[in-house]
């Protein structure tokens, strides 16, 4: 199989491996597909777009939300689903089996591989040996197209556009998977003006941001909470990334540059903006913020991962 393959509107069968094979109007029909499922939900518990359809759940990295938002999706569309957390430790890797091995053994058995992986490129790799279509679930510090997807439909859900927007993106801007594929799907959209907020180790890549500038985002890097600007529409906050430290005394040292207080929110917000993390946090968040209104990351946003991923699987798969 092809497997950057561009999307064009024609879902069925492809890979997705990265925000690369996107354009505007293949998003807008993922975005049309979730409203019609989130229709249907509204009446049905099961919509069988999956039917008779499996899918292998292939997990080497651990998740809370992207596997059980996957599996959540896979059973509400009426398929049936494999699960391997961790198969380093409880499949035939164990005995010595190569990933490339392993990928033909879950191909054979299903219609569909989603996998997350600890190494960048590591779903390419599985595209590149299976013949079925393989969804990239988060692969190392690369891409987590997805949740990107799901991101942008939040931001869509809230202010009905993605264009002319004025964001922040707070955090682990170097290892944070979703904000490459973020910034990659905001980039389609013309207008936009993102402030990178950052800890000067953990700044975004200067070829992604001659990247991202190219593409059309006008990028402001910026060091402090006090150069939020006051009208931004969303923030954006991600976790540093322990995982990625070889040197765990430095993630000590700067994994809580940034927190989102009542105070910071309070003199750097405004009323309309929306809150959103990709999830976990790990203390980036004060919880008295949860109450906010604004606050949509362990609500609407995380509720929209079932949903676009349930539309992305029923438009791969060729049902919708
Ligand atoms: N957002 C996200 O990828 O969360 P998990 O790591 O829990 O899947």
């Amino acid at each position: 199989m092809s497997n950057y393959q561009k999307i064009n509107q024609q879902y069925k069968g492809k890979d997705i491996i990265s925000l690369q094979q996107f354009d505007t109007s293949s998003i807008s029909q993922l975005f049309e597909t979730t409203k019609h499922i989130i229709t249907q939900l509204n009446t049905n518990t099961i919509v069988p777009y999956l039917q008779n359809k499996l899918a292998t759940l292939l997990f080497f990295e651990p998740s809370s939300r992207t596997i059980s938002s996957f599996s959540a999706s896979i059973k509400r569309l009426g398929g049936v689903t494999i699960e391997y957390q961790n198969p380093l430790e409880t499949s035939s890797a164990v005995k010595g089996e190569t990933f490339e091995d392993s990928i033909k053994v879950f191909e054979t058995y299903s219609d569909i591989i989603i996998i997350r992986h600890f190494e960048n490129g590591s779903a390419l790799r599985a595209s590149n040996v299976a013949d079925i279509p393989v969804v990239n679930a988060g692969d190392g510090y690369g891409e987590h197209p997805t949740q990107a997807l799901l991101d942008m439909y939040t931001i869509h859900q809230r202010f009905n556009t993605l264009e002319n927007l004025t964001g922040l993106i707070a955090g682990d801007l170097l290892y944070g998977r979703t904000v490459h594929s973020l910034l990659r799907g905001l980039s389609f959209y013309k207008g936009n003006t993102i402030y990178l907020l950052s800890p000067k180790r953990l700044m975004l890549p200067e070829k992604d941001v001659k990247e991202y500038t190219k593409l059309g985002l006008k990028l402001i890097q910026i060091h402090d909470e006090e150069d939020i600007p006051k009208n931004c529409q969303f923030w954006y906050w991600t976790r540093v990334q322990k995982e990625r430290f070889a040197i765990q005394e430095e993630y000590e040292k700067i994994k809580h540059s940034f927190i989102i207080t009542p105070n910071l929110l309070k003199n750097q917000g405004n009323k309309n903006m929306i809150i959103l993390h990709p999830l976990p946090r790990v203390g980036e968040i004060d919880p008295r913020i949860d109450s906010d209104p604004r606050a949509w990351y362990l609500s609407k946003q995380m509720k929209n991962g079932m949903y676009i991923r349930m539309a992305l699987l029923s438009l791969i798969t060729g049902a919708l």
